[in-house]
């Protein structure tokens, strides 16, 4: 096993800071990825962060984590949180623990958020806590 952890980011999550801020916060995803990095100096793991719009390249990043032997991914599947089964079959298809991240608490948002297919493969769920969330999930991780 690696010391690599995946950190894969779905869609708008590039926008962050500026999208919707009252419910996501000021920080953009580049912030969240220095914080990560400074978290992960002193955990002694090295962060791999990825963010697209699309579908299947978060189902690839998944499959590469398993060839990579990363030591977990933090996923945040992003709105496919709530509609893909093929994330969800991608997380049970690998070894690779998987973390679910949520800046926000979708289940205290629209009824349609309230399903999350990522969290029937994940390991554990870190969601409600802003862009610190991140920091959480990965000190999870780390304890794995
Ligand atoms: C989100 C919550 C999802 O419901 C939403 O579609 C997102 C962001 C979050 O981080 O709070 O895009 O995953």
């Amino acid at each position: 096993m690696s010391n690599v952890v995946f950190v894969l980011n779905g869609p708008n999550l590039n926008l962050l800071g500026f999208r919707e801020p009252t419910i996501y916060g000021n920080d953009t995803l580049d912030d969240i990825a220095g914080m990560l990095e400074d978290r992960a100096r002193d955990l002694g793991l090295e962060i791999d962060m990825r963010q697209s719009n699309h579908e299947g390249h978060l189902v690839d990043w998944l499959h590469e984590a398993h060839f990579a032997q990363a030591k977990a991914v933090l996923l945040n599947a992003a709105a496919y949180t709530h509609t893909s089964v093929a994330i969800l079959d991608a997380i049970k298809s690998i070894k690779v623990p998987v973390i679910e991240v949520h800046i926000s608490d979708p289940v205290m948002r629209e009824p349609f958020r309230h399903i999350s297919y990522v969290e029937m493969g994940a390991v554990a769920t870190v969601k409600g806590m802003g862009a610190r969330g991140y920091v959480v999930a990965l000190e999870k991780a780390a304890a794995l």
